[in-house]
């Protein structure tokens, strides 16, 4: 092989597991098998002080769920752009949830968003 076409495959090889570890980061940040009940539900408790009962986002365990849909704050077809999300990582409310957490969620939009 001549030292050229040696450097070019090595180039090709190298961008096709370039690209799949980009695949990999994407999707697999996320969490999978979400169940908004139990994995979601919980960390709202950090946002009821000011999200609560009779508030006009309401996340409290009974109304929590109504209220991200009723809001239209998740986009299932496209999880990082919902409202929900961009809202978590604004300079208001970034400190609240940290990425581990966001993933939890996008994980839970990316499926549907149910109330399971
Ligand atoms: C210290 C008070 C405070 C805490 C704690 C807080 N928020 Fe908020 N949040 C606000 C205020 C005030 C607004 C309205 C202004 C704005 O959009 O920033 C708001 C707006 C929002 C919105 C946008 C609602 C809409 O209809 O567009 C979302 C979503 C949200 N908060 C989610 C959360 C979540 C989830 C948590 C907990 C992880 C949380 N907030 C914690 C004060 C708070």
């Amino acid at each position: 092989m001549k030292p050229g076409v040696a450097i070019i495959s090595s180039l090709i090889v190298l961008f096709i597991f370039a690209s799949c570890e980009k695949e990999t980061l994407n999707t697999g940040g996320w969490a999978k098998n979400v169940a908004f009940q139990k994995d979601v539900l919980p960390m709202f408790q950090v946002c009821t002080d000011c999200h609560g009962s009779g508030s006009n986002f309401d996340l409290t365990s009974a109304n929590a769920y109504n209220s991200l849909i009723e809001g239209a704050l998740v986009n299932i077809t496209a999880p990082e752009e919902s409202q929900l999300i961009k809202t978590l990582n604004g300079s208001a409310h970034s400190s609240y949830l940290n990425q581990e957490q966001k993933n939890i969620i996008l994980g839970w939009i990316n499926e549907g968003a149910k109330n399971n």
